[in-house]
C-alpha cells in the first residue's frame, strides 16, 4: 500500500506518456496521491486535462507562471513529495538530469529536489544503447537515482529492442518496493570500501590497479537507499559520490584502514576495494630523477595491512556481517572458500577477473557467493543489480537472525 505517500510524477515527452494516467490511477488505488509536472513535449502525448482529472489536482507545466510560482513554487513542489517519479524518462531529460541543466519546470524541479528520484526510461533502442545515454545512466545510478525498466519489445517507431517504458503496474510495484525497502536497514550502520588504492613511489608516481569503484559505490548506494547509515571509504575513482552516504576519500591502503577503523562500530561491512597488497617500502620525499647512464633504482615493496582480515579479527568491534570480495583468475570458487576462512569474513563474493571477462572497470559482474552453507551462482548482472541483490540478501539475513 502507498497510504499517505505523495508522489511527484514528472511526465516527459515520449509516446509512453499516454500510459501515465493509468499510473496515476493505480497510485491512487493503492492509497497514494500524485501531483503531476508535464513537459511541453509530454503535453503532445497526453493532455493536462486528462492528468488533472485523474490526479484531482492542477497539472504543473510552466516554470514562469506567476500563479503557479506564488501558489506552489518549484522548490516547494520538489520538496513536498516523498518520491519523485519520472515516467517516461526520455533520453533528453536523463541527459539534463545527469548534467544538471535546469531549462524548464521538470528539469529545474529535478535539480532542486532533495527527495529520492525514480526514473522509468523510455526511448528508441538506438538512443538507449548510445554511449551518451549509458553514461548518463551510470551517473544517475551512482547518484542514487532508482530505475524501473526499460523493457524489451516492439517500439512505437517500428523497431524492436530495449527501450519500452515499464508498464504502469510494474512502475507501481517498483514504487511500492521502494517504500518497503527504504526503511528495511533503518538503524543499521554500514561500512563499504571501494575503488583502488594509490601507493606512492614519490610525490608524482604511484602503484595502482584497474578497479573503477563501480561495484563498491553501487553497494554503498543500495545500502543507503534502504536506510542504512552508510560510510563509503574509497580510493581514487572517477565516480561521483553516491547520494546519501558519508563519503571518506582516501589514497593508500593505510589511509583506508584508518578510515575504516574510525567508522566502526558497524553492523554490516562490505570490502569491495581492490586494495594494493604491497606498497613501495620507502616513499621518496622528492621526485626520483632519471640519471643518464644509471640503471633504474630497484623498487622494494612492503606488505600493506589487510583491511578485511583486520576487520574480521577486530574482536568485539568486528562488524556483525562481514563481506569480502575475491578477485580471482583461476579456481575462482575454491580460492574464495579459502579466502573466506583465512580472512574471517562471513560471505565472499567471488568474481573472475581474467583478461577478457571485462569485470575490472566494466559494468557487469558474474558473482559466486560463498558462505558457510555453500556456493550460490548468480547470473551475469549489471553491477547495480548485483548491489541490489546483495543488499536484499543482507536484509533477509539480518531480519532472519532477529
Ligand atoms: N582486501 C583488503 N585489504 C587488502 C587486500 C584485500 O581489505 N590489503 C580485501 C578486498 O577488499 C577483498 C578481499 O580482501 O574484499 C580479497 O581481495 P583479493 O584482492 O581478492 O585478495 P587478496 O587478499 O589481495 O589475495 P590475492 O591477491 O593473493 O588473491
Amino acid at each position: 500500500m502507498l497510504t499517505d505517500k505523495r508522489i511527484l510524477l514528472i511526465v516527459a515527452g515520449g509516446i509512453a506518456a499516454y500510459k501515465t494516467p493509468e499510473l496515476v490511477r493505480l497510485i491512487a488505488k493503492a492509497g497514494g496521491s500524485t501531483r503531476v509536472i508535464l513537459t511541453d513535449a509530454g503535453a503532445q502525448f497526453v493532455t493536462p486535462m486528462t492528468l488533472g482529472s485523474v490526479s484531482g489536482d492542477t497539472v504543473y507545466d510552466d516554470l514562469f507562471s506567476l500563479t503557479e510560482e506564488s501558489d506552489m513554487g518549484h522548490i516547494q513542489l520538489s520538496r513536498e513529495a516523498d518520491l519523485v517519479v519520472v515516467a517516461p524518462a526520455t533520453a533528453d531529460l536523463m541527459a539534463k538530469m545527469a548534467t544538471g541543466l535546469a531549462t524548464d519546470l521538470a528539469s529545474t524541479t529535478l535539480l532542486a529536489t532533495d527527495k529520492p528520484v525514480m526514473i522509468a526510461p523510455a526511448m528508441n533502442v538506438r538512443m538507449w544503447e548510445h554511449a551518451a545515454t549509458q553514461q548518463n545512466l551510470q551517473t544517475l545510478s551512482a547518484r542514487g537515482v532508482h530505475m524501473v525498466g526499460p523493457e524489451e519489445g516492439d517500439m512505437a517507431c517500428g523497431e524492436y529492442g530495449m527501450g519500452r517504458m515499464a508498464e504502469p503496474a510494474y512502475i507501481l510495484a517498483a514504487i511500492q518496493s521502494f517504500f518497503q525497502a527504504s526503511n528495511r536497514l533503518m538503524g543499521q550502520r554500514a561500512l563499504v570500501t571501494s575503488g583502488p588504492t594509490h601507493e606512492a613511489i614519490d610525490p608524482v608516481r604511484y602503484i595502482a590497479n584497474r578497479s573503477s569503484g563501480k561495484q563498491g559505490h553501487a553497494i554503498a548506494a543500495a545500502l543507503a537507499a534502504m536506510g542504512a547509515e552508510t560510510t563509503l571509504v574509497s580510493g581514487p575513482t572517477n565516480l561521483p559520490d553516491p547520494a546519501g552516504v558519508h563519503m571518506v576519500h582516501v589514497q593508500s591502503a593505510r589511509n583506508m584502514l584508518d578510515a575504516c577503523e574510525s567508522a566502526l562500530p558497524a553492523h554490516i561491512a562490505v570490502c569491495a576495494a581492490a586494495v594494493a597488497d604491497w606498497r613501495p617500502a620507502d616513499e621518496a620525499a622528492s621526485k626520483m630523477k632519471k640519471l643518464p647512464g644509471e640503471a633504474p633504482a630497484p623498487l622494494s615493496l612492503s606488505e600493506n595491512p589487510d583491511i578485511l582480515r583486520t576487520l574480521g579479527a577486530a574482536g568485539n568491534k568486528r562488524p556483525g556481517l562481514l563481506i569480502g570480495f575475491a578477485a580471482e583468475t583461476d579456481s575462482v570458487v575454491e580460492n574464495a572458500q579459502k579466502k573466506r576462512l583465512s580472512k574471517g569474513c562471513d560471505w565472499i563474493l567471488a568474481n573472475d577477473v581474467s583478461a577478457g571477462t571485462g569485470t575490472f572497470g566494466g559494468d557487469e559482474n558474474v558473482i559466486h557467493l560463498v558462505d558457510e552453507h555453500g556456493v550460490e551462482d548468480w547470473p551475469r548482472l549489471s553491477k547495480i543489480a548485483v548491489a541490489q541483490k546483495l543488499a536484499n540478501r543482507i536484509v533477509d539475513t539480518l531480519e532472519a537472525s532477529r
